[in-house]
């Protein structure tokens, strides 16, 4: 297991260009299970929960081949439509292959997602959307084992909605489901999240037809098959915000090239409530917009409720108390989607912030400064709020078990480095154990 050394107090300068999505790649390559011709998927970023969902797709007879930050695709055979426990326990965004299998193959068997850090990962509501649409499933030995009735999927109305409102990942799975379906399908309370907007844009050039993506309805109608696609995956949103925030944290302004201003209103908007401005250059949609960070040395509290999109994201909320911590005043996180992911805050502690966790909410009382310490990186987000915090801090942190954030940032000790951070990789003795999330 590799850990990070960083030496803290660097000021940063220059520009960082974001990556591909993570959470629209994986997605995304399901379905190149749902047409018989070649895919290409672009943009896509060098990540491990990518490399895994290409083998889950590799086990289910999908050839697929690297180019630079692109993968080609295609369906060799359908022999296998069991996407294994091994390979989803390593990351749950293995079950979006669910809906893609159902409607090309008209049956599969895909592992319940393992536990995960940042607290339950239910998929009942995605099995609630699939069966609505006549899938007939069932729960055996850790699998979900599902089929369509003679005749296939049939659109139904489905209301989508959970006790944390929306699911991305479910109403991925309902719409792959739907576009094959025989007539129209309403999904009422769909996510908004631009992950599946770009998920349906995909889908419609290779021939769906769906209206409504990234409005809380969706409106499908089923076709009878897809072409293939070759599409670029839109940036990451949650990696353009973490290096807004690393350029907060280090009171640095450093721009960031080609992330989406308008995927991150959310965020922006807290960043000015805490003092620090963003100064935008270029069409949002455009590869070469920058978004350049104003610092300030006098950070303000503020008070967040992570909600679906697009309110601010759970995945920015370990990277936000970073920035808190440095604040002057109390701030208040509410964490709405997964109420105990708040693993950051106790490390953070070691650091010197002062934390009170209860209920879904973080109370930060502000410090102005974090202190150098060993710390154990967690989750995916928790680890780049400490790489964060690590920047920010007096003195020398060390990190632990970074493979975590290796599953979603892309070389990142390189990148910010190229900023002027003093970050070192270091391999560590001992196996990796394996992790779950995402
Ligand atoms: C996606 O996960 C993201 N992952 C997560 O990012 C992100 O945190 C999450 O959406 C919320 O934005 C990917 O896109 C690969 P959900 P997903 O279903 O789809 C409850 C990261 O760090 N729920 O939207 O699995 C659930 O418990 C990862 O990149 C049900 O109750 O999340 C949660 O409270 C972490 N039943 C809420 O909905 C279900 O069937 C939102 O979960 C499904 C979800």
């Amino acid at each position: 297991m590799d850990s990070f050394v960083i030496s803290g107090g660097a000021r940063l300068a220059g520009t960082i260009t974001v990556s591909g999505s993570k959470n629209a790649a994986l997605p995304i390559l399901a379905v190149s299970l749902m047409t018989d011709e070649p895919c290409s998927f672009r943009n896509v970023p060098v990540l491990r929960d990518v490399q895994t969902q290409v083998k889950i797709l590799n086990t289910l007879g999908v050839e697929s081949t690297w180019g630079r930050r692109e993968v080609r695709t295609r369906v060799k055979d359908d022999y296998n439509s069991t996407a294994p426990y091994e390979l989803v326990k390593q990351m749950r965004a293995g079950v979006c292959v669910l809906g893609p299998l159902l409607a090309k193959r008209g049956e599969c068997s895909v592992s319940l997602p393992g536990g995960c850090v940042i607290g339950e990962r239910p998929i009942d509501l995605h099995l609630r959307g699939l069966a609505a649409l006549g899938a007939e499933i069932t729960l055996e030995s850790g699998y979900v084992k599902a089929k369509v009735p003679k005749g296939g999927l049939r659109g139904a109305e489905i209301y989508l909605g959970g006790k944390a409102g929306s699911s991305v990942l479910a109403t991925d799975n309902v719409i792959c489901a739907a576009v094959l379906a025989r007539g129209t399908t309403v999904i009422e309370c769909a996510a908004c999240e631009p992950e599946v907007v770009d998920l349906a844009h995909c889908l419609i050039s290779m021939g769906a037809r769906i209206d409504g993506a990234g409005s809380p309805r969706i409106t499908i109608h089923g076709v009878k098959k897809l072409k293939g696609c070759d599409w670029t995956v839109i940036p990451d949103r949650i990696e353009a915000a973490t290096f807004l925030i690393a350029g907060a944290v280090t009171r640095s302004p450093i721009s960031v090239v080609g992330g989406r201003p308008d995927h991150l209103m959310a965020v922006i908007d807290v960043l000015r409530q805490m003092g620090v401005e963003i100064k935008r250059s270029g069409k949002p949609t455009s590869r070469t917009n920058v978004m350049t960070v104003v610092p300030t040395d006098r950070l303000r509290a503020c008070e967040v409720t992570t909600l679906p999109y697009p309110a601010f994201p759970t995945d920015v909320q370990s990277q936000i108390i970073t920035l808190m911590t440095l604040a002057e005043g109390t701030s208040i996180v509410t964490e709405r989607i997964y109420p105990e992911r708040f693993m950051a805050a106790a490390e953070l502690k070691r650091m010197g912030a002062t934390i009170t966790v209860a209920n879904g909410q973080a109370v930060i009382h502000g410090t102005g400064k974090l202190s150098g310490a060993q710390v154990m990186a967690s989750d995916l987000r928790a680890s780049a709020a400490l790489v964060l915090a690590g920047m920010a801090a007096e003195g020398e942190t060390r990190i632990s078990r970074v493979y975590h954030i290796d599953r979603g940032y892309e070389r990142i000790e390189e990148r910010l480095g190229r900023l002027g951070a003093l970050i070192k990789r270091t391999a560590d003795e001992a196996v990796e154990p394996a992790s779950a999330g995402g």
